[in-house]
């Protein structure tokens, strides 16, 4: 019962923490925005624009772990924790859509992604999260959330706000953004933290699944920096507008992926 009560600790956590991303001031914002090059306001919308496709994928790809865990047994808690998640992971998407609109302006999004990124989030994250409506077995609920919670939240997402961090707090410009995207991590440890949670699960009862796990990373992990350089590749695929190199976030990427491995290796034990 340890992973239950660590599931509904977080699905309270998740009521107190609520936020709302209409309620994030933008003004700041307007100005500060009027002061960037066309370079910097392209980079910027096309990090957000990477950040809301992930945020919408997440959001309409989450449901069927929740339904495949409900016809598990004594899986309540899981479920309690999706149903808070998969409302944030709303919010998320709700929160880069309005600053994007309200800042950017009209921009066509679909020019800003770039190739990983529609592999990433238009095929394998769908495909891994829908089979598990199909295919009950473990390996597939691992597949699921290896690619779900520790590639795309767990690596992609975290690398992606230390960018925005560099970027934009040690500028200190684009205030909202900076606090939206704080908002945002804080609801993604959550995610993360309950995505562990499921795999230790899973590996104490079969350790052969960690062999899937193994396998899936290998596919995976070349696709996260495939998205990196997605946002890359317009700048020269070395350096962004603001300076921010690939290879920092590279080894930002290698360095998170670590943490995971070594946050499931603990329980291994
Ligand atoms: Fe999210
Ligand atoms: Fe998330």
């Amino acid at each position: 019962m340890h992973f239950d009560d660590a599931h509904w600790a977080r699905y309270h956590k998740a009521k107190k923490l609520a936020w709302d991303p209409q309620a994030i001031d933008l003004d700041q914002d307007h100005r500060d925005w009027a002061a960037l090059n066309e370079e910097e306001r392209d980079a910027t919308i096309r990090a957000c624009a990477l950040f809301l496709g992930g945020e919408e994928a997440v959001a309409s790809d989450l449901a069927p772990l929740l339904v495949a865990l409900r016809r598990r047994e004594g899986q309540d808690a899981a479920c309690a924790f999706l149903a808070s998640q998969i409302w944030e992971e709303t919010k998320h998407a709700e929160f880069f859509r309005r600053w994007l609109a309200e800042i950017a302006g009209d921009v066509d999004l679909d020019a800003y992604t770039g190739p990983s990124h529609t592999e990433l989030f238009d095929r394998v994250l769908p495909d891994r999260l829908d089979t598990v409506l199909t295919d009950a077995s473990d390996e597939a609920l691992v597949r699921a959330v290896t690619t779900y919670h520790l590639f795309v939240e767990g690596t992609l997402a975290e690398t992606g706000y230390h960018g925005f961090y560099e970027i934009f707090e040690r500028r200190g410009i684009l205030p909202g953004l900076v606090e939206g995207i704080r908002l945002v991590q804080r609801d993604e440890a959550r995610h993360v933290a309950f995505g562990i949670d499921m795999l230790r699960e899973a590996f104490e009862q079969d350790g052969d699944l960690r062999d899937v796990l193994e396998v899936e990373a290998e596919m995976l992990f070349p696709l996260v920096v495939g998205v990196l350089g997605d946002y890359f590749a317009p700048y020269g695929g070395e350096q962004d507008p603001f300076g921010l190199t690939a290879t920092e976030l590279l080894m930002f990427a290698s360095a998170q992926f670590g943490k995971r491995q070594a946050a499931l290796e603990r329980t291994a034990a």
